[in-house]
């Protein structure tokens, strides 16, 4: 089946053009194109066209807490939220340290087929920090990304042989910057807020920006000399961008990711004591967003990615030290991008575009997805209304858990329509394409 898509702006730029869609591919762009007799037409009248977005960090918790998102709700919301791809983390029980596990969740998503699920393969053994995974046979089997996220990989030597492994398998390490030794490590008593003037008036122990520097320097170094890839999740200081910069320079291959969350929120959110704004790294202060923008417009930090973490309501609603860490985001991506990157005006829809897919795609080495939108190109886009607004209810997102910091919040722009390889998966907040039981 083919969709013709009317009067959309590529990028936001220039004169609308019609899009024919057919085969998986975008067959055609130019004025009044016609419609084959059984085509989907989509009014695409003031809208954006982008290329599909990918998120390079995403819990979707199957298997093991179904309770709070399957890999089924997970892929609706990703679909709602404009990505046709994203890359699911390794932390779930069991832990997706073995090929069964990676072939579960991508076997699963493949099911679900609303976006393609690539799964985040486990460093070392049970995200324990002490053996390597078999990163060789997890590669063998299509795993491109490793992370312990969550953890760290606190131990130097360890890290080290991770990054001379993904040299030699040409795949590439993600790692969860944080010294456990500076945050205690997700003990009791240790940090539950950024180590500031606000977590000191709340009596909450204090996370570092050191915690997370020291790490990124280490592994930046590590990098050098292993000749391998590195990425950092989820980028939270100004240090940390500094320290990018001068990598980046020294031409090491680090890659980066900040999320919606680190750029829009900063800890006075904390004030009332709500576990919903509890995030592992934390909220930190107006100066570290300020530079996260600036490094993100500048292409220091590569891409946004969401860290969308799904918590049950007994994991979330209790005491703050109890709760767990974690936001969902993978519905609210694009809209916290535009009110922070793009009514700020330091990016265009091309550099959304740039941040949110080109650059994602091509940091995990997906061909299909992240591509210009030309003839010729795979049908994986997504169809933006940036003059909508629209309120967040945590209750109608599509994911099982509602833990969303942006409750009640009115966000500007508004996935319309997301397609996935030429078949639309999302339109006008519903899923289209039926999921399998
Ligand atoms: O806040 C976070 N939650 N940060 C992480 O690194 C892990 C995630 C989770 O799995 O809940």
């Amino acid at each position: 089946m083919s969709v013709l898509i009317t009067g959309v702006r590529l990028y936001g730029e220039g004169e609308p053009t019609d899009m024919l869609l057919d085969d998986g591919e975008i067959k055609q762009l130019g004025g009044s194109l016609v419609a084959p007799e059984d085509a989907e037409v989509i009014d695409g009248v003031g809208l954006v066209a982008l290329p599909g977005f990918v998120d390079l960090h995403t819990h979707l918790r199957e298997p093991g807490r179904e309770d709070t998102e399957t890999i089924a709700t997970g892929s609706a919301a990703a679909a709602l939220g404009g990505y046709t791809a994203v890359f699911a983390m390794a932390n779930t029980d069991p832990v997706a340290d073995t090929v069964v596990v990676t072939e579960h969740v991508r076997g699963l998503g493949a099911r679900a087929g609303l976006v393609d699920v690539h799964p985040v393969g486990a460093i070392t053994l049970g995200l324990r920090g002490e053996q390597l995974a078999e990163l060789g046979t997890l590669a063998a089997s299509g795993v491109r990304i490793f992370s312990d996220d969550g953890h760290c990989v606190a131990d130097p030597l360890l890290m080290r042989r991770a990054l001379e492994y993904a040299s030699a398998l040409d795949v590439l390490v993600a790692q969860h910057a944080e010294e456990p030794r500076l945050t205690g490590g997700g003990q009791p008593g240790g940090a539950q807020a950024h180590e500031g003037p606000t977590a000191a008036r709340l009596g909450l122990a204090g996370w570092p920006r050191a915690a997370e520097e020291a790490i990124v320097a280490r592994d930046c170094l590590l990098a050098r000399d292993a000749g391998a890839r590195l990425h950092v999740c989820h980028v939270s200081t100004a240090g940390t961008a500094e320290i990018l910069r001068g990598a980046k320079r020294a031409g090491i291959h680090v890659s980066a990711e900040v999320t919606p969350h680190h750029l829009f929120l900063d800890d006075s959110r904390l004030v009332d004591y709500d576990p919903v704004n509890k995030v592992n790294p934390p909220l930190r202060e107006h100066s570290d967003i300020a530079a996260l923008r600036a490094a993100l417009a500048a292409g220091v930090i590569d891409c946004v990615a969401t860290d969308h973490a799904p918590h049950a309501p007994q994991d979330k609603d209790c005491e703050f030290a109890a709760a767990r860490p974690g936001m969902l985001g993978l519905q609210t991506a694009l809209s916290v991008v535009t009110e922070t990157m793009v009514r700020t005006g330091l990016l265009d829809w091309r550099g959304v575009a740039r941040v949110m897919s080109e650059r994602p795609a091509a940091i995990a080495g997906l061909p299909d997805h992240g591509r210009p939108l030309e003839v010729g190109e795979p049908a994986n886009l997504v169809l933006i209304d940036p003059d909508a607004s629209w309120t967040v209810r945590g209750a109608e997102l599509a994911s099982i858990a509602a833990n969303t910091p942006y409750e009640g919040m009115t966000l500007p722009a508004r996935v319309v329509t997301t397609v996935l390889r030429g078949r639309i998966t999302a339109h006008h907040g519903q899923i289209t394409r039926t999921v399998h039981d």
